[in-house]
């Protein structure tokens, strides 16, 4: 029979009382909370007040607990405790995405070193399966892609602005007022949240530990009603979806921007809170989840479930990673987009290699082309700045094609002369 666990919980807010409540509304698995350590002393706590601590040694020097788990809201804190508990040789639960994706290397590095486990589950599509899918059912088969819907309120927020019209400001307080954005939504709205989760999986699909700063987010700060209405007039939605994709130099492109999303697309129909995951492997083709990527129970579920897998002794292998799955993370790739822009000073900025469509009208100007990836990543701040837009055509990252040797001398010949 499983052991069970004793486990002391960092954090009792939206994610920590889920825990507290599916634990104990499940019928199959049992463990035991022994201590909470949270925050502020004067809030008021729906738990006994013995089992609270404001002093993270209560558990962290604690024999008698097995495992920790993490669950505050703060990045770095949250990693002195994670590592500390690691090297004390405890195993580690947690749902903190931006602090895996920060310190991704060092923990990886520290449970090898400690012979202990670290499970995330949570922290990457809410309740949806995802990472453990990866590690185990797409352990060997090579991916093509990975993409999706990883942020339920920027989902929330397209839901509702592009279906039902409403503001932009309304969505936002809306998503808000239903607790699925935080009062300060800049990590959600500006696509850090979704890059987070992105570098995490990239890990265990492609084997790379990738640095947060080096992957492009673009977000939906600047989405203008007239996007919306180039979108609507082509049947298309916008979703902001990441998309981590292996190219033919068995190199992988990362980035997360607004893409619009044709009917004939799984994710065309995943809305509000909802998050999608879209695996496609080199052989069995693809794989859709859809599950609540956020929320207290959903996400409490997620986390038990990694609790209950640690009760059975379980570690993420990370096989892609020992077996060097892909060759090195680049920037140097093409993609196609819709870029809305003000003036021509912008266009120069953001060098297009080919023009599909093009509109320059009294109200607003787009065009439609391909352009590198760098190029967007060198103009990030530029294009937040001066309220451009950019939304991705379709999911598809390509290298730049190779011209034709012909070609090249005769441009350089022109240049020249
Ligand atoms: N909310 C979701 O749906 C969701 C989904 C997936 C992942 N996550 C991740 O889960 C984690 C928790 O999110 P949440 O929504 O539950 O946050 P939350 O509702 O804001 O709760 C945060 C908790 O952390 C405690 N805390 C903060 N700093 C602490 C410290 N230094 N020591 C001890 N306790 C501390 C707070 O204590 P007080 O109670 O004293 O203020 C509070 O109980 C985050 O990493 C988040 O990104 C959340």
């Amino acid at each position: 029979m499983a052991k069970k666990l004793k486990i002391g919980l960092f954090g009792f807010g939206c994610v920590g009382q889920g825990l507290h409540y599916v634990l104990n509304n499940s019928t199959g698995f049992k463990a035991d909370i022994v201590k909470i350590a949270v925050k502020d002393k004067t809030k008021e706590r729906s738990v006994s007040k013995d089992l609270i601590t404001f002093d993270k040694y209560e558990i962290l020097n604690n024999p008698e607990i097995d495992v920790i788990v993490e669950l505050i809201d703060d990045a770095e804190e949250a990693f002195n405790i994670v590592s500390e508990a690691l090297k004390k040789g405890k195993h580690v639960v947690t749902a903190n995405k931006k602090m895996l994706a920060i310190h991704l290397e060092e923990l990886y590095e520290l449970q090898i070193k400690n012979n202990v486990s670290l499970l995330y589950e949570a922290s990457a599509g809410g309740s949806i399966p995802i990472i453990r899918t990866l590690e185990e059912y797409f352990d060997n088969e090579e991916l093509e892609k990975v993409s999706g819907i990883f942020n339920g309120t920027t989902n929330y927020i397209l839901t509702k602005t592009i279906n039902e019209k409403l503001s932009y400001a309304v969505a936002l307080k809306q998503a808000q007022e239903k607790g699925f954005a935080e009062t300060d939504p800049t990590n959600d709205v500006e696509g850090y949240d979704p890059k987070f989760k992105a570098v995490i999986i990239a890990l265990h699909a492609f084997g790379l530990i990738i640095k947060p700063e080096e992957v492009l987010n673009l977000g939906i700060t600047t989405l203008h009603e007239n996007d919306i209405k180039y979108a609507s007039e082509k049947d298309y939605k916008i979703k902001l979806t990441p998309v981590i994709q292996r190219l033919p130099n068995d190199k992988v492109g990362v980035l997360v921007a607004p893409r619009f999303v044709k009917e004939t697309n799984q994710l065309f129909n995943v809305e509000n809170e909802f998050n999608g995951v879209i695996v496609e492997g080199k052989f069995s083709g693809e794989q859709f989840l859809q599950g609540k990527g956020a929320g207290s129970y959903p996400t409490g579920a997620a986390v038990l479930s990694d609790i209950s897998a640690l009760s059975h002794g379980y570690k993420y292998e990370y096989k892609k990673h020992v077996q060097k799955h892909a060759s090195n993370f680049t920037n140097d790739v093409i993609v196609n987009v819709y870029f809305r822009y003000n003036s021509l000073i912008d266009l120069n900025k953001i060098e297009f290699d080919e023009i599909s469509e093009k509109y320059n009208g009294g109200d607003y100007n787009y065009i439609v082309g391909k352009v590198n990836l760098q190029t967007l990543l060198n103009n990030r701040d530029y294009i937040l700045k001066n309220k451009l837009f950019i939304s991705l055509v379709n999911d598809t990252i390509s290298l730049k094609a190779k011209k034709a040797e012909a070609t090249v001398n005769k441009e350089k010949q022109l240049i020249n002369n």
